[in-house]
């Protein structure tokens, strides 16, 4: 049994565990106002609210309910859009706005985006920031809230009708509303959701599952119901992503520790990474989506294998390890660590027997002049998966005379060989080489003899060479990008 909130009613369903949260609202419960576009996650027409008890605070997230399974949704508020419209037939804000700039034609994609708007109302990214002296000088005496990241909302959404600069400017308009602050988003039943919440997760059974099949674990769904949808529906997957075993990020003594279920949102909000990784943002949005990163586990980027896995090369550029037991409910000391890259043995082929979870992700804590960059191209900028994807991390030294040295350097690519590939002889290379010109074009020389990429429908085996080479100048110039103003200076 699956207990959870629907908009207003407590539900407790036998269905499936593996049957998707979409098929449960539609076809269950008759709310028809989410929509069926892609079922892969990257239309934005299934777009839901899930809120999360966190302490004395419900945490709403977007996401794609066509890849959730309903036992992702035991304990939490799923909201859909009838959960949103108020009870008098009028205009939610974010609605009003809708209508207001003319962002709706066929209005197949309109309630996702209503969905995603409404989540940004509900989420941190969406409070109003301090004000500085510049946002009193612009916008006078009011909080502003950031239109950037009204729009950056919207990124999982697809409209194949307005030209989008219209949802953008309802967009903007939700955005502002936010900083005039007194609006009310949401009806005032999610006033009483925290305590629901509560009640809810004392008493209610929890999701019933039994780890078997080809796929025994779930995380987000992000790629197994994408690759299985069939096989998944029906499937009893033990549902790891809420796994509080399998949570948090933290520094751990000379680690920086990481729970296998985290999502790469939850990277993003964490202070302990953005401390370390200035440029968290800039790089982690080039993942996905905001609804797929708010689903999208490490673990599973991990044991998904893709050859572009961008979290898989983001950590195999930290020389990440991973701890793995056989079940969170039996890690009895009964864990083992293996390095990330000594996890891909081959096309999808991993060091790690079919009952085994990965438990943890760790990294050494930086120390030094610490410096990371992590580049992808697509074929187009968001949204999409890599051509080919790269991260490197090094920590910078300077001698007496100015000269600058690389020290414990990790270099990593995708979409370059059959693994997501730890560049292993050009990383060795480079280590305690001074910064020259000379050192680059040796080190790419290294780097072209240790890949080997196949032509295919993302690009031809040169153009995937010539790209690796120009992303790896690229880390030159972002990591230098301090001593590179100095220059030009
Ligand atoms: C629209 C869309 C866009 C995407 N864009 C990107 C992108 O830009 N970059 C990118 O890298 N990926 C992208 N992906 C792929 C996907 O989101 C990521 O690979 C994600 O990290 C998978 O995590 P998950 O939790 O959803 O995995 P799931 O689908 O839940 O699981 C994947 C596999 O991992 C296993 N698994 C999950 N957790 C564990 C665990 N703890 N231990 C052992 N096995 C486990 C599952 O059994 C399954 O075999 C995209 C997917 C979609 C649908
Ligand atoms: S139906 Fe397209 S994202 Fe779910
Ligand atoms: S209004 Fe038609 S798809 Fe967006």
């Amino acid at each position: 049994m699956i207990s959870f909130i629907l908009n207003n009613e407590d539900i407790s369903t036998d269905q499936p565990a593996g049957e998707t949260v979409l098929d449960f609202v539609r076809y269950h419960k008759d709310l028809k106002g989410t929509k069926i576009g892609c079922r892969e996650g990257d239309c934005g027409a299934c777009t839901i609210l899930v809120g999360e008890l966190m302490g004395d605070k419900v945490r709403y997230r977007t996401m794609t309910s066509c890849l959730m399974p309903l036992a992702n949704a035991a304990g939490k508020h799923i909201v859909t859009i009838e959960g949103i419209n108020p009870a008098d037939g009028s205009l939610t804000p974010v609605q009003q706005a809708m209508v207001d700039e003319s962002s709706t034609q066929c209005g197949f994609c309109t309630v996702g985006f209503v969905m995603s708007l409404t989540g940004f109302c509900l989420s941190e990214r969406g409070r109003p920031r301090p004000q500085t002296a510049k946002d009193v000088l612009l916008s006078g005496n009011h909080p502003t809230a950031d239109k950037e990241a009204a729009i950056s909302a919207i990124d999982g959404n697809i409209c194949r009708c307005t030209g989008y600069k219209s949802i953008e400017r309802a967009a903007c308009r939700v955005s502002e509303q936010l900083a005039a602050n007194g609006k009310q988003f949401v009806p005032e039943y999610f006033a009483y959701i925290t305590e629901r919440l509560g009640d809810l997760n004392d008493s209610a059974p929890k999701a019933e599952t039994r780890p078997v099949g080809s796929v025994p674990f779930v995380g987000g769904g992000t790629d197994v119901y994408v690759q299985k949808p069939e096989h998944m529906a029906e499937s009893y997957a033990t549902p790891l992503l809420y796994d509080e075993q399998l949570r948090g990020i933290r520094e751990n003594g000379e680690f920086i520790e990481i729970g296998a279920s985290a999502t790469v949102t939850d990277l993003l909000e964490s202070d302990v990474m953005n401390a370390v990784f200035p440029d968290l943002y800039k790089h982690l949005k080039l993942v996905s989506s905001t609804p797929i990163r708010n689903m999208a586990t490490l673990a599973g980027n991990f044991v998904n294998a893709s050859p572009i896995g961008d979290m898989t090369v983001f950590f195999l550029a930290l020389d990440a390890e991973i701890e793995l037991c056989t079940s969170p409910h039996v890690c009895k000391g009964d864990t083992r660590t293996l390095a990330l890259k000594d996890f891909y043995l081959g096309y999808k082929q991993l060091a790690r027997s079919p009952e085994e979870i990965i438990t943890k992700v760790r990294f050494k804590k930086p120390s030094g002049d610490f410096r990371f960059n992590f580049e992808k191209v697509c074929k187009r900028t968001y949204l999409d998966i890599a051509t080919v994807n790269t991260a490197m991390s090094a920590s910078v030294t300077t001698d007496a005379s100015g000269t600058l040295a690389l020290q414990s350097v990790h270099l990593a690519a995708g979409g370059v060989a059959p693994i997501p590939l730890y560049l292993k002889e050009t990383s060795a290379f480079l280590r305690s080489k001074e910064i020259t010109e000379e050192t680059i074009t040796a080190a790419n020389e290294i780097m072209q003899s240790e890949i080997a990429p196949i032509s295919d429908v993302r690009g031809t085996e040169q153009y995937k060479r010539l790209l690796l080479r120009q992303l790896f100048r690229t880390h030159f110039v972002e990591l230098l990008a301090a001593e590179l103003t100095e220059i030009a200076e």
